[in-house]
């Protein structure tokens, strides 16, 4: 299977597992991406099970309602049972990068509101140690000269992402260089910079379950123990 095939894998196996959670009063969190699409796409078959979406991007909302599924503020509704989205990376404690599509703050929001967060992932994303993959970090425009400072001294070489707006109207640092061993302790500290909204890593609110697409078929993984 190629890594399309592998996306659309999980995806299916995403919605056969928040299925027999699914009632009519259900609101379901969505992510972002084409992982998350591919979710997107499956979810709408069974669109009269279930009450409707919270979307962590305009991107996703906007596919959500070509599927003739209501989109709901997250301010209108209370905790959702579970969120399903993609990942940019994710090591065995389920710690992952997210943001390659810019929507790291909607994610985070909809994460920390949301009993179960469902991971969705080709196996390309399964790293033993995070951080290949460039860890975006959300800024306030003014900031983004301060913050890229500030990186630098915890070890990272930030770039500006050329032509991204955020759906909040700001912009994305792509931090390389990161051999990130302690996602929580890196989290916080990015956190404490003056002028970040948000950062790419998932460790504070690490995923629940992550679905991982394979070869050999989509694995079922929990967190093990650092
Ligand atoms: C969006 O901002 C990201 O967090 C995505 O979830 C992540 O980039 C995975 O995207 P793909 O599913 O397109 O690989």
């Amino acid at each position: 299977m190629n890594q399309d095939q592998l996306k659309q894998a999980v995806a299916q196996a995403a919605v056969d597992y928040i299925l027999p959670r699914l009632e009519r009063n259900t609101i379901v969190g969505v992510g972002t991406g084409s992982t998350a699409n591919y979710f997107i796409d499956s979810l709408a078959e069974h669109k009269g099970l279930f009450d409707g979406a919270v979307a962590s991007s305009e991107a996703s909302a906007e596919r959500l309602r070509q599927h003739g599924i209501p989109v709901y503020d997250l301010n209108a509704v209370d905790r959702l049972a579970v969120y399903v989205d993609g990942a940019d990376e994710s090591n065995a404690q389920l710690h992952l990068i997210k943001g390659g599509g810019a929507a790291l703050t909607r994610e985070k929001i909809v994460a920390a509101c949301s009993d179960e967060f469902v991971c969705i992932a080709d196996q390309s994303k399964w790293v033993e140690t995070l951080g290949k993959f460039p860890l975006p970090v959300e800024v306030i425009p003014m900031a983004r000269a301060h913050v890229a400072r500030e990186l630098v001294k915890l070890g990272g070489d930030p770039v500006h992402r050329q032509g991204c707006t955020t759906d909040n109207g700001n912009q994305i640092l792509d931090v390389f260089g990161m051999q990130i061993h302690d996602a929580i302790a890196l989290e916080t500290a990015i956190n404490q910079i003056v002028g970040v909204v948000a950062n790419g890593l998932f460790a504070l609110r690490a995923a629940d379950v992550l679905l991982l697409g394979t070869s050999t078929g989509v694995q079922t993984l929990r967190a093990m123990q650092a």
